[in-house]
């Protein structure tokens, strides 16, 4: 089969397929034929630094989410053929991921993906979706009633936030780094520029997600009313760690901090994404589209913030 494989840091120019044989399933694992993978800014930490830290394999296949077909269900409960996607628990990290014709995966994390969604669009939603959802719904409690602030908000996650948030109905505050990129975000109530300060410009925010991370977070609890929650989710800043985080003074008095991982998936929650984005019939915002065969092209699209929204790798 072709695959992507690094044994060390790599930069997009240098990432190219090599043929590896197809790998033989065992007890607990199951064999996918993927058809289609979304890329993800974690992919680009692992290509150019992560990939160097003792937990990851080496050598990798990169990619932390795929959809494809069931081509050997092994002892699992699946059948051959059925469609599935798969996400996180190790995957492109501590066992090879999608970034490969076929990903032998462990049948815990993968899930049945009923829908009828093309397999573009449905490669767009495992790590996304799940990833937006949990920091909406299991973080935020977000609700009618509120006003959500979305820090970072034109990256894939942000997108997929912003389009879950609107079909819930609260009002939407997305800010943007960029000041080119605030038309991209029409979609919100308000659309504002982020300097890295915007304490003091906010008001009746009830909810904030964070995709910035460290680098904005005590900006972002500051901008959040008494009551109000902050899901500190996203690293796009590059900042990992809160160094010096003094929770007394940091976190405002009544203000709540939590954040989400990506890295439990369930079949019960899949299958409510997947309920709620064909009812409410929200499209994943795919921003570009590459063959397996462009993959370089498509790691240099990631690393170089051109595209907007999900970019997305459909098998040859
Ligand atoms: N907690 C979890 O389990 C989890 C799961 C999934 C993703 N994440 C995190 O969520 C974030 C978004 O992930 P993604 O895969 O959706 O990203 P992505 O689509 O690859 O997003 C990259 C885009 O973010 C934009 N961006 C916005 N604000 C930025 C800022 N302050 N600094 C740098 N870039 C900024 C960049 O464009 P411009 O610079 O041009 O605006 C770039 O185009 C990442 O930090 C990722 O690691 C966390």
């Amino acid at each position: 089969m072709k695959a992507v494989v690094l044994s060390g840091v790599t930069p997009a120019e240098a990432v190219r397929l090599s043929e590896m044989p197809v790998p033989a399933v065992k007890p607990g694992w199951v064999l996918v034929k993927v058809k289609a993978f979304g890329l993800n800014h974690s992919e680009q930490i692992l290509r150019l630094s992560e990939i160097e830290a003792s937990y990851i394999k080496k050598p990798i296949i990169p990619g932390i989410e795929c959809a494809g077909e069931i081509l050997d269900p092994s002892d699992s409960a699946f059948s051959k053929g059925q469609k599935v996607v798969a996400l996180m628990g190790g995957m492109g990290r501590s066992f090879d991921g999608s970034y490969a014709e076929y990903a032998l995966l462990p049948a815990h994390h993968v899930f049945l993906a009923q829908t009828d969604l093309p397999w573009d669009a449905l490669a767009a939603v495992p790590e996304t979706y799940f990833t937006a959802w949990g920091s909406l719904f299991e973080g935020l409690r977000l609700g009618p009633e509120d006003t959500l602030l979305i820090r970072g908000a034109t990256c894939a996650l942000g997108y997929a936030a912003l389009a879950l948030a609107r079909a819930v109905g609260c009002r939407v505050i997305a800010a943007t780094h960029r000041e080119s990129k605030l038309p991209l975000l029409s979609q919100a109530d308000e659309a504002v520029l982020d300097t890295g300060l915007l304490t003091g410009r906010m008001s009746g925010v009830t909810k904030a997600l964070e995709l910035v991370g460290p680098k904005t977070l005590p900006d972002t609890l500051r901008c959040v009313s008494p009551g109000g929650i902050v899901c500190d989710t996203g690293i796009l800043g590059g900042v990992y760690t809160w160094n010096g985080f003094d929770p007394i003074k940091d976190i405002p008095n009544g203000v709540y901090l939590t954040g989400f991982y990506s890295n439990a998936p369930t079949q019960r929650v899949m299958d409510e994404i997947f309920d709620f984005i064909m009812r409410r019939g929200i499209a994943p915002q795919i921003g570009a589209r590459y063959r397996f065969s462009q993959i370089r092209e498509a790691c240099l699209a990631l690393d170089s913030h051109a595209v907007n929204g999900k970019i997305v790798v459909t098998m040859d």
